[in-house]
């Protein structure tokens, strides 16, 4: 049986469902998303998620629309869970909002459109080996735009990216701007150096990753040293460890990079430390620590 989608208002099986020709999605890439974890019908750091969907929809200067408030978005989340029989176990929702549908011409449409919501949710199985064993990661040149803040659904040097990351049997392209290390192309980047756990500070260079500030919380509660400070790439040998974060990656070490140990080529103690506290978090699925995205 098809799965059920939400496109603009409508619950629909996923094939019967249409986007417009001139949707400024399909044509200019024109809109934002968020990728959500639930677990057991509830979304996880919902909040937070929505809160960056409103930042993004508001740096790429959409008008308020009733159609993308979100409360009306979250409960179009929890419904497309109950539709698709996902309310026990981990699913991941996807949630993304295009300008709509207007003659083609890059500025925007003349008279006000609604914007075009499109929601869809999956089951999902945790990449939990990876989580134990670690993965291998390779780097390469950041080549995205100057607001990487905002969640846009363009994400051609992500693709690109992991496509290399892939083909050279990595699971992530950890990217460097010049020598900084930015971040993933879909996770962000944190390293162990000299007993401080560091991490990339929220710049417009970054995604203000949700999984980041619950990792970066949980860092700080258990005395652990934290610093938003940029990590450069010549470092990156020396650390003790190195770890990713992000919705579907929860926390996953890197053991090698470039085909590169990195420190004793096992996940260390701070990752495995970090990750156990992550997960007990969503497993009790309590609320995380308030995570608020803070304004820049
Ligand atoms: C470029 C990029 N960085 C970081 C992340 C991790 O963010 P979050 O923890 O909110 O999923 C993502 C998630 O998709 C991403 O696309």
């Amino acid at each position: 049986m098809s799965r059920i989608i939400h496109l603009s208002g409508e619950y629909l099986p996923s094939n019967e469902a249409r986007i417009d020709v001139d949707d400024r999605g399909f044509l200019f890439g024109d809109g934002v998303y968020e990728a959500m974890r639930a677990l057991d019908g509830t979304l996880i750091e919902g909040d937070a998620h929505l809160l960056r969907l409103q930042r993004g929809l508001a740096g790429l200067e959409f008008q308020l629309h009733p159609a993308v408030d979100s409360a009306a978005l979250s409960s179009t989340c929890l419904r497309l869970l109950e539709l698709n029989d996902l309310k026990e176990g981990h699913a991941l929702v996807y949630l993304q909002v295009t300008r709509g549908v207007a003659q083609r011409s890059h500025h925007f449409p003349n008279d006000p459109v609604q914007p075009t919501v499109y929601a869809s949710t999956t089951r999902f199985t945790p990449p939990r080996e990876l989580q134990e064993n670690g993965a291998a990661a390779i780097t390469q040149q950041d080549q995205r735009w100057k607001r990487c803040d905002l969640k846009t659904i363009n994400l051609l040097p992500n693709v690109l990216a992991k496509q290399h990351a892939r083909e050279a049997g990595a699971i992530e392209a950890i990217l460097l701007r010049d020598r900084v290390v930015t971040e993933g192309s879909h996770t962000n980047v944190f390293a162990v150096l000299g007993g401080v756990v560091r991490t990339h500070p929220r710049t417009a260079e970054i995604l203000h990753g949700v999984t980041r500030e619950v990792v970066l919380s949980l860092a700080g509660a258990a005395g652990l040293p934290v610093e938003e400070r940029a990590i450069d790439a010549l470092e990156l040998p020396l650390a003790e460890e190195v770890f990713l974060t992000g919705t579907t990656t929860d926390l996953i070490p890197i053991t090698r990079i470039d085909g590169r140990q990195v420190g004793s080529g096992r996940p260390g103690p701070f990752a495995r430390m970090l990750l156990e506290r992550y997960l007990a978090l969503m497993r009790d699925a309590a609320p995380f620590p308030q995570v608020l995205v803070r304004s820049r």
